[in-house]
């Protein structure tokens, strides 16, 4: 009895880990000074509540940023946004990663403001060894302006996720096998910036930034970080292979997920660069491996 009971406890613990646990741990709240500091304008940027929650402000003279104080490779990170209400045309709030040399890998949310009532759009992107051109747009299901919302990327040697509110939007698998780069020998560090794009964010740039309406200012918080730290120059992480985002279960999405992205592609998807043969007349190597284009 008890080694049936043991037996059956195994199953359904390894169902448990393989089948229902791919979504990443849960993010941990902290200060901001914890993993961040300011990056310039240290003028517009706001604390409250003892670091938990700040403010970015933009106005005609400058927009502002903060940095993480370590760089990582591979992880999780994530930020609650809350994103500039009202006419926000003109400005883009972004969170992304970057290593810092010249043939840099990048993991980008850019999220581009509008005119009252109209609709943010959240544009991905994805360098690798410095070749960007990887833009995917959506809408959100939500107002990113009434709210804050948890927007994630999981990074290891097998994919890139980004999330929304624990939704994947966008995979972006590891296709060396095909050719294509993919960031693993370069740390990150994760950016977080507001500033003024109106010559091309809204409407391609027909809209322009409503001055009058400055300062525009968006909030951050849960500062969340969750990654291997390695030093700028680092090549390779310490603990590779152990961490809990390296394991079986984070290698690949699961059905689930594969379903919700599926969701996000057929609902609110307004541009993908890999059905763009316009700009792309041979299909980008990494797309064909996309189940569902
Ligand atoms: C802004 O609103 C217009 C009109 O609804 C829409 O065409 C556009 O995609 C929206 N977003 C941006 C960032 O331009
Ligand atoms: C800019 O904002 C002002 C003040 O709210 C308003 O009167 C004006 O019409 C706005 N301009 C545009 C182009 O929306």
């Amino acid at each position: 009895m008890a080694f049936t009971l043991w037996i059956l406890s195994l199953i359904l613990s390894s169902l448990t880990s393989s089948a229902f646990c791919a979504t990443p741990r849960r993010p941990v709240d902290v200060p901001f000074g914890r993993n961040y500091v300011p990056t310039w304008a240290f003028d517009h940027i706001k604390s409250f509540n003892g670091g938990s929650e700040i403010q970015l402000l933009l106005d005609q003279y400058t927009g502002t940023g903060f940095q993480s104080k370590g760089s990582y490779l591979f992880g999780h990170f994530s930020m609650n946004i809350k994103m500039v209400p009202g006419d926000s045309a003109g400005t883009v709030t972004a969170f992304y990663l970057s290593s810092q040399n010249a043939e840099h890998d990048e993991i980008d949310f850019e999220f581009l403001g509008n005119r009252t009532g109209e609709p943010y759009i959240l544009q991905t992107n994805v360098f690798t060894g410095g070749q960007g051109d990887r833009e995917q747009r959506i809408f959100l299901w939500f107002d990113p302006t009434k709210a804050y919302h948890r927007y994630s990327v999981l990074w290891n040697m097998y994919q890139i996720v980004f999330f929304v509110d624990n939704i994947p939007i966008r995979v972006f698998k590891n296709s060396k096998n095909l050719g294509v780069k993919f960031p693993f020998n370069q740390p990150m560090k994760i950016y977080n910036s507001l500033w003024n794009a109106d010559d091309w964010a809204t409407r391609g740039g027909l809209e322009k930034t409503n001055w009058s309406k400055a300062p525009f200012i968006a909030g951050y918080k849960s500062f969340h970080i969750d990654g291997c730290e390695a030093s700028v120059e680092a090549k390779f992480c310490a603990t590779q292979g152990k961490r809990w985002w390296d394991q079986r279960q984070f290698r690949d999405l699961d059905a689930a997920q594969w379903r919700r992205i599926k969701w996000v592609r057929k609902k609110f998807t307004i541009y993908n660069y890999c059905t763009d043969r316009k700009r792309f007349p041979q299909v980008p190597p990494e797309c064909k491996r996309d189940r569902d284009i």
